[in-house]
């Protein structure tokens, strides 16, 4: 039987990515650890660019490594980053996330530094009318 999964687990799964963040122009670092339906995990983390607009999130690396490697179903998703306050993903990941996610789909996000004060959300919470086509 395949073990039920822990919200716990795949944060620190997201603080190993973290770990790997490249971000010396915010100096924000963020981690994502993507669970798929079938027990894979993939890691994200956000990888800044000194021409700024070419910094990609945390969130979209995991979703895309994960499609790249032949992966389309997800089961959650979580995020944690640096700053004290509980990040929450920008709306560009939100309409990632919503492409390849049922609504329901969870995502809990905390502040690395106290990983304990998770919040859950759904996708359709958080992106409320999402663009699809
Ligand atoms: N960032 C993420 O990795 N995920 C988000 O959802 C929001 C923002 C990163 C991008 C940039 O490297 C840093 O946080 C500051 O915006």
């Amino acid at each position: 039987m395949k073990k039920a999964f822990e919200p716990a687990e795949l944060l620190h799964e997201a603080v190993n990515a973290l770990n790997r963040a490249y971000a010396p122009y915010s100096k924000y670092r963020v981690g994502a650890a993507l669970l798929t339906s079938d027990g894979c995990i993939f890691h994200g983390c956000n990888i800044e660019n000194a021409s700024y607009g070419l910094t990609v999130c945390a969130e979209r690396v995991a979703v895309y490594s994960a499609i790249a490697a032949g992966h389309k179903k997800f089961k959650a998703l979580a995020i944690v980053a640096s700053g004290k306050k509980t990040p929450s993903p920008c709306g560009a990941c939100r309409q990632v996330l919503a492409e390849f996610c049922k609504p329901d789909f969870p995502i809990y996000f905390a502040s690395a530094k106290n990983l304990r004060a998770v919040k859950r959300l759904t996708i359709s919470k958080l992106l409320p009318e999402m663009f699809k086509l």
